[in-house]
């Protein structure tokens, strides 16, 4: 073959691919509904499978199959051998194939515990889900979960695909009462289309080709709906919104703004608002690596010069003046978790959209969505999988549409601070305006003057470790010390703040989490009074301590780690408590049934076993000094 020209029918294909329009789809469901089954079925049915992979499905078939000497269509999408061995799929595959008709790419989410995390993945650009039922089984808890969750993340059609039909001979009433039952269940859920097709994924019926055992079903198969809904929309006539990718500086002649159209259209003289600072210009070129273009539509991939020499940061957007997103660092958004820790209010985390990203906390769990009744329920966490809407305050203002209008541009994911592992997805639903009108007022007279006044360096020094490891009584030496040598001091201490302004928190995860962040803020007040701040709290978790550090100033934060193990502080027991944990009178006590983090890096360590208090305030001393602290 002529390796250099490429043949005239190889040409029309390509362009005919051009074409297509592209569906975005996913398949969820319960763990044996077979959907992985029914994508295998579709692969295989429209030819997409070549002979060679075919000979070594039918080799897997034997070793793994659980359908006898028939080829297991479900191999061909479950990759992973660990999934073999556990009989089940355990993250989201990517299948590409294409018709006559239109270009697909299929998302295979799978079933089990890490469903959220997994349907979040494959959800966030699908247009459509295919809903897999068990005809023998009906709806069940995982439909429910399902549906919702996809209905969460926006997707707006849904297959019911009505699976193993065969096995209930073909019956048209099992197949209506599904159908019924699935629109009783998802009424409030605001699906554009709802479609039920009964199928056999391990046959064929009605997958590709109409089912020879149901005269009684008039509607399409599974491919032709896939093939002909309608899913486009009103997409390209939402407004324009570009968030940049990077900022292109390649020599002094070209300045470039790289990123995806996210929604609308462009094209060369239109106006343009950068969305953080209002600052206006006009779109001069549209270039790609193919050249420039006339026009750039949603999901391509262009980057922009504009007419003037305007600020636009990675991160920020470029949108239509006249219908502008949000700009705000409060928002409320429904979260789904995905960490097996649970979420808890209070806590900081990075909040990364498409393009920016912002430390963020989650000042309020407003309500849990209860994933199977649909209701609203109090709740003071979320665990794995469970949905809430909260109200978020970010540290800088990120630019946003509610997801409601486009699920790009509404969308982001937390990551945790300290492992960097992604714990959740949120779809934000609307900017809080009531921290709008509070501005910071300007003070005339600054922290350093404060602490210059008293001749000294204001600083926290953040006293951490169990309860009756000796933190209060080290601190209270310490104090001592410093108001003879003429310092200025306070002591936040854990117990007494407790029977104030923290008298409405108990021992929960939650509530040591605000009683660090209250604490923290506090000292931080303390530190611009140029005191210098004595914290002695269990403050048991690093995220929090963290959380204090970055509240501080470089150099303001001391954290001092007072390490005496648990047996020491179990046997000296100074109140009492741990006599009573041990016993399981007290719940949640540190150390006994809830955790301890011992900081890792501690700016002093001061471990106390064979040292009397004296000498280890002496070893503070010379470490403060060494700061340049005292
Ligand atoms: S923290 O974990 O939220 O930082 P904090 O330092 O404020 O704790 O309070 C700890 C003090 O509360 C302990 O020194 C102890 O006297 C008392 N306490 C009562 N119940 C508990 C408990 N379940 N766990 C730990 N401390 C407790």
């Amino acid at each position: 073959m002529n390796t250099l020209e490429t043949p005239v029918a190889l040409k029309s294909f390509l362009a005919e691919q051009e074409q297509k329009t592209l569906l975005r789809f996913l398949t969820c469901g319960s763990v044996d509904d077979g959907k992985s089954t029914l994508i295998g079925r579709l692969l295989y049915d429209t030819k997409l499978i070549y002979e060679d992979q075919l000979a070594a499905l039918e080799n897997e078939s034997r070793k793994w199959g659980t359908v006898g000497e028939d080829i297991d269509l479900a191999l061909l999408v479950d990759g992973l051998e660990a999934e073999r061995e556990q009989g089940i799929t355990i993250d989201v595959a990517y299948r590409f194939f294409s018709t006559s008709r239109r270009k697909f790419i299929v998302a295979d989410t799978p079933g089990h515990e890490q469903y959220t995390r997994n349907m979040a993945t494959g959800a966030s650009t699908a247009d459509l889900a295919v809903v897999l039922v068990d005809a023998r089984k009906g709806i069940l808890t995982q439909t429910r979960r399902h549906t919702f969750i996809a209905s969460l993340l926006g997707i707006r059609h849904i297959i019911v695909a009505i699976n193993k039909i065969d096995l209930v001979n073909y019956d048209r009433t099992i197949f209506d009462q599904i159908n019924e039952d699935f629109r009783a269940m998802s009424a409030d859920m605001n699906f554009a289309s709802i479609t039920p097709i009964p199928l056999s994924a391990r046959y064929g019926d009605n997958v590709t080709a109409p089912s020879p055992n149901m005269d009684w079903y008039n509607g399409p198969t599974l491919l032709g709906h896939l093939e002909t809904v309608d899913f486009e929309d009103e997409r390209l006539e939402s407004p324009f919104r570009f968030p940049v990718q990077y900022v292109l500086r390649p020599d002094l002649n070209f300045r470039g703004f790289a990123g995806t159209l996210a929604a609308g259209t462009v094209k060369p003289g239109d106006p343009v608002v950068v969305a953080k600072s209002g600052k206006p210009s006009t779109v001069k070129r549209i270039v790609t690596m193919d050249g420039d273009l006339d026009m750039a539509v949603e999901g391509q991939a262009v980057t922009l010069v504009l007419e003037d020499e305007i600020e636009v940061s990675r991160g920020n957007m470029l949108v239509a003046p006249a219908d502008r997103p949000e700009v705000a660092d409060q928002f409320a958004a429904n979260i789904v978790w995905f960490s097996e820790e649970p979420m808890l209010p209070g806590r900081q985390f990075i909040l990364r959209t498409e393009t920016d990203r912002a430390t963020v906390s989650i000042n309020d769990l407003r309500y849990r969505i209860d994933v199977n009744s649909f209701a609203h329920e109090a709740a003071k966490s979320l665990e794995l999988n469970e949905v809430g809407y909260c109200h978020l305050s970010a540290q800088s203002p990120i630019a946003f549409d509610p997801y409601a209008d486009n699920r790009a541009t509404g969308a982001f994911i937390l990551i945790d601070r300290l492992t960097n592992a992604t714990v959740g997805a949120g779809m934000i639903v609307h900017a809080l305006r009531r921290a709008s009108n509070v501005h910071w007022q300007a003070l005339d007279i600054g922290k350093k003057t404060k602490a210059d006044q008293k001749g000294q360096t204001a600083a926290v020094l953040w006293f951490t470790g169990l309860s009756g490891s000796g933190k209060s009584t080290i601190a209270n030496l310490l104090e001592k010390k410093l108001l003879v040598e003429g310092r200025h001091s306070t002591i936040l201490d854990g117990d007494n703040v407790r029977h104030g302004l923290n008298r409405d928190l108990g021992f929960t995860d939650e509530d040591r989490v605000e009683n660090i962040r209250r604490v923290g803020e506090v000292s931080k007040l303390m530190v611009d009074a140029g005191l210098i701040t004595l914290v002695s709290f269990i403050s048991p978790f690093r995220a929090e301590r963290q959380l204090v550090s970055d509240m501080l100033e470089e150099g303001e934060f001391v954290e001092i780690f007072v390490d005496t193990p648990f047996e020491e502080c179990a046997k000296r027991d100074p109140k009492g408590l741990y006599a009573k944990a041990l016993k399981g009178e007290i719940k949640n006590f540190t150390g006994v049934d809830s955790p301890y983090e011992a900081p890792e890096h501690p700016d002093i360590h001061l471990q106390t076993s064979g040292k009397s208090p004296e000498e280890l305030l002496e070893i503070l001393e010379n470490a403060l000094r060494a700061k340049g602290i005292l």
